[in-house]
């Protein structure tokens, strides 16, 4: 089918917006996007871009306000591959000036800057799409496609475990990696906002019935932890209760000794669906018989913006992670924190940390094990008596608006 491409204004071209601009790129040579713009603040630090946007004669701005100003109603969508604690106040400020917005995930990390995000969006009468990419998987999509036809019936548990390895040169990467503050705003940098936000933002549509619905959290324990000498969380556990009844277990690391891919687990009165990412998916009924929900090998990051587009043109219905969708993940996070009231500093003992290239490892013994354990038997890591765990409280979401923890 043959659309006009969509004009976007890409901000940044280092770090994750490497892999917008991949994306976007591939996107053009099918017709159907066009970089219209974009932003390079330090012009000396990307040579070849540079180049390559002049060879293409794409107007390329030094600062985000400049190309706000000057390409109103000339770009349809802005693109915001950008530090966590700047998504609330560019994206306000693009679809204020009449830009539909793709933000990078975590939309924002508290309740406060997310609502302020989403009323700006209500009376701009343009739309701002979330980079939680996984919800532009079609096995994701089967998975909640069959949660909403009853196949599993109710739903009960969903339970989430990442397992990744980060080392120091992870965190020296730019001013806000790790960190719990920057610049005077919550950045709460850690494994439920960031790396690993997206299983939790995927459970939490698993556990709604509904279709384009992520479930509302009720309460919220959380025990938070870090290995790495940094100032926000490396190692999670939460339990989140939600509405309709079902109960979130997210379970995360970036002190494993291996990389693994993520898995997902979703109990039900009639089946259980197990998927781990990068393969196909499996339900489990109760009289023993399998069915598989294919993984189509497509990348997720490329059809977010396929899904954008087809919007913006008419040809989707809805898109698969709009803003108001995340406001389950954001009270999730906040609830995390209030629960938890720290981050806890595991101690040297349990600790490893060891050169790896370049750069070091930090490594908490027995944390895959640990981890396991917890998934399987659904219970934190204080409940299952891990040494330098500890207790936390139910945080109860009711009414909750405003997040001001000071750890
Ligand atoms: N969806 C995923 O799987 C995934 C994976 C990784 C990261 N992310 C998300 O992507 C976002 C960016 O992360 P990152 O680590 O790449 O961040 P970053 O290093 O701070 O920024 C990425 C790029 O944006 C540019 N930039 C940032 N703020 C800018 C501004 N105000 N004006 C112009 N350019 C600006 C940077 O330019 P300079 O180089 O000049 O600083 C850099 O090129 C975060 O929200 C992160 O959570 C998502």
């Amino acid at each position: 089918m043959i659309i006009e491409p969509v004009s976007f204004g890409l901000v940044g071209v280092g770090g994750y917006a490497a892999i917008y601009l991949r994306v976007l790129r591939s996107l053009e040579n099918e017709g159907l996007a066009e970089i219209s713009a974009v932003v390079i603040r330090s012009p000396e630090k990307y040579p070849a871009e540079v180049e390559y946007f002049k060879s293409k004669s794409v107007t390329i701005y030094g600062s985000f306000d400049e190309m706000i100003e000057a390409e109103r109603s000339r770009i349809e969508v802005v693109a915001l591959p950008t530090a966590i604690h700047q998504h609330k106040e560019m994206t306000v400020k693009a679809l204020r000036s009449g830009f539909n917005v793709v933000v990078e995930k975590p939309p924002a990390v508290t309740i406060q800057d997310l609502d302020e995000m989403i009323e700006a969006e209500r009376i701009s009468n343009r739309f701002c799409a979330v980079g939680f990419q996984l919800q532009s998987k079609a096995v994701v999509r089967g998975i909640k496609e069959a949660i909403c036809e009853g196949k599993i019936g109710d739903v009960k548990y969903v339970l989430a475990k990442g397992k990744w390895k980060r080392l120091d040169s992870y965190y020296e990467r730019n001013a806000w990696a790790g960190k719990f503050m920057c610049e005077g705003k919550y950045v709460l940098d850690g494994t439920v906002s960031n790396p690993l936000a997206h299983y939790l933002m995927s459970s939490l549509f698993f556990a709604s019935r509904e279709r384009m619905k992520a479930a509302y959290p009720l309460r919220v324990r959380a025990e938070l932890y870090r290995g790495h000498r940094i100032e926000g969380e490396d190692t999670s556990c939460l339990e989140v209760e939600v509405e309709g009844g079902a109960r979130v277990f997210f379970f995360a690391t970036l002190c494993s000794p291996f990389q693994s891919d993520p898995s997902q687990r979703i109990i039900g009165t009639k089946g259980v669906i197990d998927w781990t990412f990068g393969n196909d998916a499996y339900i489990r009924y109760a009289d023993g018989s399998v069915e598989v929900i294919r993984e189509d090998g497509r990348d997720e990051r490329v059809e977010l913006f396929r899904n954008v587009i087809r919007y913006l043109r008419g040809l989707d219905e809805n898109i698969s992670c709009p803003l108001v969708m995340t406001r389950p993940f954001v009270l999730a996070l906040n609830g995390a924190y209030e629960s938890a009231r720290q981050i806890k500093q595991i101690p040297d003992e349990f600790i490893i940390r060891r050169k790896e290239g370049d750069s070091i490892s930090t490594i908490i013994v027995g944390i895959d094990e640990i981890i396991n354990r917890a998934f399987e038997e659904r219970r934190l890591f204080s409940d299952l008596g891990v040494e330098w765990a500890y207790k936390t409280e139910h945080f109860s979401l009711e009414n909750y608006k405003y997040f001001s923890l000071r750890l």
